[in-house]
């Protein structure tokens, strides 16, 4: 599905929701189904008052970095610098913790509420190369729409 049809199925769940979570979790499931070349699809949300992110709801293998410092791989990165990183190939970043040995590369846009960083959408690949412009617009998009529940 075009990310132009996928847009109102985000509007739809964002219209619908009823508790935050499970819709978060319908959006990763839709994005990695729909979108041939999103293979992990997760959100990481700041930890309170702590420097950390925590993993909130995601779609795909599960993963062992629950709790991410801020500063730490591309997702802490992010938390700092408060800018989409689009990363073609992984192998190429030194600052990157690997979840799964499949992963080639990686996309993280952050989500602001009232101004401020306070998650991301973070997204695997296990294509090498796969991001264009029109992913990081919609990724956009679904965070803008996402910081409303919130
Ligand atoms: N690769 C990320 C860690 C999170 S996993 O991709 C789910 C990073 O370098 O921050």
């Amino acid at each position: 599905m075009s990310f132009e049809h996928l847009k109102p199925k985000i509007n739809q769940y964002i219209k619908g929701s009823k508790n935050r979570e499970d819709t978060l979790q319908h959006i990763c499931k839709l994005l990695k189904s729909e979108v041939s070349h999103y293979d992990w699809v997760g959100f990481y949300f700041k930890n309170g008052n702590k420097n950390e992110l925590k993993l909130g709801p995601y779609a795909g293998a599960p993963t062992d970095h629950t709790i991410i410092p801020f500063g730490k791989g591309i997702c802490g990165q992010v938390a700092v610098s408060n800018q989409n990183f689009v990363v073609p190939d992984v192998k190429a970043q030194d600052n990157y913790i690997a979840c799964s040995i499949t992963v080639k590369s990686e996309i993280v846009i952050p989500i602001f509420v009232d101004g401020k960083n306070i998650g991301q959408i973070d997204i695997d690949s296990n294509t090498l190369d796969p991001f264009s412009v029109k992913d990081e617009e919609f990724l956009e998009f679904v965070c803008a729409k996402v910081a409303t529940l919130l």
